[in-house]
């Protein structure tokens, strides 16, 4: 809204407020037509899609030790994650326009949302790219992701040693990711879902190396799971994910 028409609302008012007898006008007792005027516009509510199955290909891993049962109950925790993500973006929105006033770094609404939605939206997506690129026949990378690891890690092999290394020095997810500046990929440590996640990367592979990925088929031994996990690999996939980013 322009000054001028601004200018003009407040004295219009004046003139009506003293034509019924208010004498001196209280100029505020004009700004709600004028903040209606000034609307903010509220952000979108955007949902993600809350997974209803497990890729079926998934379930092929069971010949390798990873069980079924172990898949379906981790649909569950992947739906909450969805879940989560959909409640704090409608949390978000029903805020309305954030006070700044109100927003407190030890605690407040803004900082409980906004820290949470990260552990929520990783925890969604880090599950799609695992089951995407689960069910395959493991064995060698194979297409362009092959060629990045072989140049960013000399072979095959010696990026396995790392990425099993990797899996068992990290506390919930591997990722094999791809820096766009560099144009190379590196297997990355996350802790919590929301721990470390590096700007300007694309995910390609994830593993969860968090016990609900492997307790009921492999108790503690978690090199056993992982090395279930690299025989379940789909490459293609992988592939598929990588070529909508990565650039020849
Ligand atoms: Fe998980």
């Amino acid at each position: 809204m322009s000054w001028e028409k601004s200018h003009l609302s407040r004295r219009t008012f004046l003139a009506g407020a003293s034509s019924i007898g208010l004498g001196i006008a209280v100029p505020t007792v004009a700004f709600p037509k004028a903040n209606k005027e000034m609307e903010i516009k509220k952000m979108d509510v955007k949902l993600v899609e809350v997974p209803q199955a497990i890729p079926e290909k998934v379930y092929t891993s069971e010949k390798h030790g990873i069980s079924r049962k172990t898949h379906d109950e981790h649909l569950k925790l992947w739906q909450g994650y969805a879940n989560k993500t959909n409640e704090i973006r409608k949390a978000l929105a029903e805020m309305g326009t954030p006070d700044p006033a109100k927003a407190n770094q030890i605690y407040s609404q803004m900082r409980a949302l906004k820290v949470d939605y990260t552990f929520a939206y990783e925890g969604y997506i880090n599950h799609q790219v695992y089951f995407n690129t689960l069910g395959g026949n493991g064995g060698p990378a194979t297409g362009k992701i092959a060629e990045l690891i072989n140049e960013a890690y000399g072979s095959f092999e010696n990026w396995l040693a790392d990425f099993k290394s990797t899996g068992i020095a990290g506390r919930g997810w591997v990722y094999l990711a791809y820096d766009h500046a560099e144009k190379r990929v590196f297997n990355y440590i996350g802790d919590a879902q929301n721990s470390f996640p590096i700007w300007n990367h694309t995910v390609v592979l994830a593993m969860d190396v968090y016990e609900h990925a492997y307790f009921l088929d492999f108790g503690t031994a978690r090199a056993k799971y992982i090395d279930a996990y690299v025989n379940c690999i789909d490459w293609d996939a992988v592939n598929a994910l990588g070529e909508k980013v990565i650039v020849n």
